[in-house]
């Protein structure tokens, strides 16, 4: 299940990996790390035959969910049935955002092709309404019979995609066109049908996230409101895109996404270390954290006592932002924000300056409804020539907002011009992804 906390900020998609019973079964294990490195959430249905190639529990183990092998649910207990158990077809027809069959023995091909549903797997394909994918493997003379052609070509016909078998040398011995197709290629192909980009594969990227905390006393701090919402949509989108990512994360409530590392700290000094401790294997850099720009002169080791009216001496922090920009090396971007109550561009153009970044996505954080700690936001992407609206949206929408722009930064050669009307150099923009109603300012290649 997911946490409702989880419901907006980082919501994998989820697909369904099916596994039938042939020898190259074993080889869905690295599928299922393939797509979990994709961000993708991961759920396996085993047909009875699998389960004689691979324990469920396998299975169980990787994905971190239930292990479905029937249509009927015994009611046995998780750790009695390895993590396996019948579970309602629809249901998971209805969550899941691709079904991926692999491997897909003849015998399945056959089921699906003629529309026997006779387990869980076979039903769950007629169920389903998400793109299907069918990644054969079996011994070459079947895979060559026109029966499995045939098969293929019914499937073909109703959009199902099949990723063709490698050649080679068989389990059987023979050698011929038969074997599974690589897991990583059977991973990007659902990549494809789920219709996500992987711009941002081979980047390593650091967000940082949440507010920091600077302890007063042993009980008491200065901090903020910010939940973190907006740096974890950030390191969610990135690593859905491909990146590698490193949240360095304040305290927050949220759970991280899967398979990202995390660095927890508590005050700004703590996030200033873990971020230059990475910096140097870092391409970019996207600083969402709200830190605090003050910390008490000095903490009491006792709780403070109540005792008339009193004055914090206070301190500034050190810039994080600022010192990551001056320390930079070529070619790595940094992108910070801007929390803003009035005077936002003003503000944001002159933080940009002073800070050195590339980036600044400026928010005003006035309204009730976007901003810290809010679920959505709206946002202004400023460099030191362009201003983007990013106009009010959920936050894990408006990460892949800002991501668009950031990977437009990426590109060489770009200049910036102004411009009112749509005209043909226009076109040039649709390479940003960025729908042209909210771009006030256009990239045109130079
Ligand atoms: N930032 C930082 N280190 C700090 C304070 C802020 O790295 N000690 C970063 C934030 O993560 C953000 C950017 O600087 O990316 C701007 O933060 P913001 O609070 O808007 O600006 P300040 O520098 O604090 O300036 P001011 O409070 O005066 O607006």
């Amino acid at each position: 299940m997911r946490a409702a906390n989880d419901a907006v900020y980082n919501q994998n998609m989820r697909v369904t990996v099916g596994v039938s019973g042939g020898i190259a079964a074993y080889k869905a294990a690295e599928l299922v790390r393939a797509l979990q490195r994709r961000a993708l959430d991961v759920h396996v249905v085993m047909t009875e035959a699998a389960t004689r190639f691979v324990q469920p529990l396998t299975f169980a183990a990787l994905s971190g969910h239930r292990v479905i092998t029937s249509l009927w649910d015994e009611a046995q207990p998780e750790e009695a049935s390895g993590g396996a158990s019948g579970i309602d077809h629809i249901g998971e027809a209805q969550l899941s955002d691709a079904l991926v069959v692999a491997p897909a023995t003849a015998n399945i091909l056959a089921k699906f092709a003629h529309g026997i549903a006779d387990d869980f797997l076979t039903t769950m394909y007629l169920a389903t309404q998400v793109p299907v994918l069918v990644a054969p493997a079996m011994n070459v003379n079947m895979w060559e019979h026109p029966a499995t052609q045939a098969n293929l070509e019914i499937l073909r016909q109703r959009g199902v995609k099949v990723i063709e078998p490698g050649t080679g040398v068989l389990a059987c011995g023979m050698v011929g066109p038969g074997r599974l197709a690589d897991p990583e290629a059977i991973a990007d192909a659902v990549w494809n049908a789920l219709g996500k980009r992987h711009d941002l594969a081979g980047e390593v990227v650091l967000v940082t996230a949440g507010g920091t905390r600077e302890a007063l006393d042993p009980v008491r701090f200065l901090g903020n409101r910010s939940s973190g919402k907006m740096g974890y949509a950030l390191a969610e989108a990135a690593q859905s895109r491909g990146a590698r990512v490193i949240l360095v994360s304040g305290p927050s409530s949220l759970h991280p996404p899967a398979h990202c590392e995390v660095i927890k700290v508590t005050t700004a000094e703590q996030m200033r270390s873990a971020v230059l401790q990475r910096m140097a294997e870092v391409t970019l850099i996207i600083k969402a954290a709200a830190v605090a720009d003050y910390k008490p002169v000095s903490v009491s080791g006792q709780k403070l006592k109540r005792s008339g009216p009193m004055t914090l001496e206070l301190e500034p922090t050190a810039d994080i932002l600022a010192e990551v920009a001056r320390q930079r090396r070529p070619g790595q971007l940094i992108v910070g924000f801007a929390a803003e109550t009035e005077n936002g561009m003003e503000n944001g153009r002159a933080k940009l300056l002073r800070k050195g970044a590339d980036a600044i996505v400026m928010n005003d954080v006035s309204g009730d409804n976007t901003g810290i700690d809010a679920d959505k936001n709206a946002a202004t992407f400023l460099t030191a020539s362009t201003a983007i609206e990013l106009p009010e949206m959920p936050k894990r929408k408006l990460a892949d907002r800002i991501l668009d722009e950031i990977a437009v930064l990426r590109k060489p050669r770009a200049v910036v011009v102004e411009m009112d009307q749509p005209t043909a150099q226009a076109r040039v923009l649709s390479e940003s992804d960025a729908p042209p109603a909210v771009r006030r300012s256009l990239i045109v290649e130079g």
